[in-house]
């Protein structure tokens, strides 16, 4: 029999709520299997923050690093809670676990449902995954403030891309892409960002000459927003920096049935470090603590935990009973304990 070391950050407003039946669903498609996961809970967020001062430990950092993999519900508090102006939980805690951990491939599937009402028309076939690059870019607080105060100030932030941090999500992509549709786009801004896009262009092309079955194109970030609403059905798999994957993944999850169905993985596919799964939405604290929340996005990333760990049949068995829960969703309201109850019912049926 195997066991799994999985850290649990359930976090922030809606995170525990989501993770309690994220933790149902797993607990159900493993019961009769010979795979166990054995859970250490971490207690991280603006809760732990304003009870302690600590954003994330070295020693949180390491202990979670033990581990095989790590789910996450949201971290984050109110975003005007003075309390938390000089907390930066979302640099500190959940960008710090990225960069440490080294979670190059930020994996963000899409699919509209047929059942599910959606904002767009006539979306056709909606199937794309975005591999948004997780560790590089505009998110890695390179940058500063400069006669800060005055009316001179100058904020910078400033992208950092390199050819091996390109490289190896790029491959990725392609990679993922051959297991589909075989087609893949890539999404930058290269008339203006010219720097990083003539590298991230140049790479894609050579990656691309590696890869002959994969059909290839550009797409600046502002239009493809317009394709991404017009006709998104032309997607199959996306490659992007890590900030135009953020935008263009809440995009996806709006026109795909809500964010309360996206899910993602944070993924360190050598495997020297653990993955980290958890849904696209944040902490939510406008719906926290009333049973609002749609946990479907958190046992999606169950099902990607489970896909990421070579458990394919019980990751397939999760996404079939997510799939059959929504297309039986009327609009009779559910707890977000209900919804849970529910897919995880159809588990141990
Ligand atoms: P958010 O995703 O928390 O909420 C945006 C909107 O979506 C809200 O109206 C919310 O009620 C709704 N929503 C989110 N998840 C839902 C669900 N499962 N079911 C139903 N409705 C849902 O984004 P925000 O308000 O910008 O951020 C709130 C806090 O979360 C901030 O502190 C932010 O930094 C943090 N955040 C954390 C993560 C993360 O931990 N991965 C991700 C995004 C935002
Ligand atoms: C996400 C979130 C994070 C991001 C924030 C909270 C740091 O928006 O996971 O999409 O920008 O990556
Ligand atoms: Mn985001």
């Amino acid at each position: 029999s195997r066991v799994v070391k999985l850290a649990v950050i359930a976090g922030d407003g809606i995170g525990p709520e989501v993770i309690a039946e994220a933790e149902k669903v797993l607990d159900a498609v493993t019961a009769d299997t010979d795979v166990t996961f054995d859970k250490t809970r971490f207690s991280l967020g603006a809760d732990r923050f304003l009870a302690t001062g600590d954003v994330l430990t070295d020693d949180d950092l390491q202990a979670i690093a033990s581990h095989d993999a790590i789910l996450l519900g949201a971290v984050g508090g109110t975003p005007n809670d003075p309390r938390l102006a000089n907390a930066n939980i979302e640099r500190g805690l959940l960008l710090k676990l990225r960069f440490s951990l080294d979670h190059y491939v930020n994996l963000r599937p899409s699919k509209l449902y047929p059942s599910v009402p959606g904002p767009l028309k006539n979306p056709g076939e909606v199937d794309f995954v975005v591999v948004r690059e997780g560790t590089e870019g505009s998110y890695v607080g390179n940058g500063g403030v400069l006669r800060q105060g005055t009316e001179h100030e100058i904020a910078n932030e400033l992208g950092v891309n390199t050819a091996h941090g390109v490289r190896r999500v790029v491959e990725y992509a392609f990679e993922l892409a051959e297991t589909r549709r075989k087609k893949l786009t890539l999404v930058h801004k290269t008339n203006v960002m010219v720097n990083a896009g003539k590298l991230w262009k140049r790479i894609f092309d050579e990656t691309s000459e590696k890869h002959p079955e994969v059909a290839v194109d550009y797409m600046h970030i502002d239009a493809a927003t317009i394709h991404m609403v017009d006709n998104p059905s032309r997607f199959d798999v996306i490659v992007t920096d890590n900030l135009f994957g953020d935008i263009l993944t809440d995009l996806a999850g709006a026109i795909t049935g809500g964010i309360g169905l996206a899910a993602s993985g944070n993924l360190n596919p050598s495997g020297e470090f653990p993955s980290m799964f958890e849904p696209v939405h944040g902490s939510a604290p406008d719906i926290a603590g009333q049973q609002k929340a749609d946990p479907t996005a958190a046992i999606g990333s169950i099902a990607l935990l489970l896909e990421h760990l070579g458990l394919s049949a019980e990751s397939q068995r999760v996404t079939r009973a997510i799939e059959q829960d929504i297309a039986e969703r009327t609009d009779a309201p559910r707890t977000t304990a209900q919804i849970g109850d529910a897919i995880a019912a159809r588990l141990t049926a």
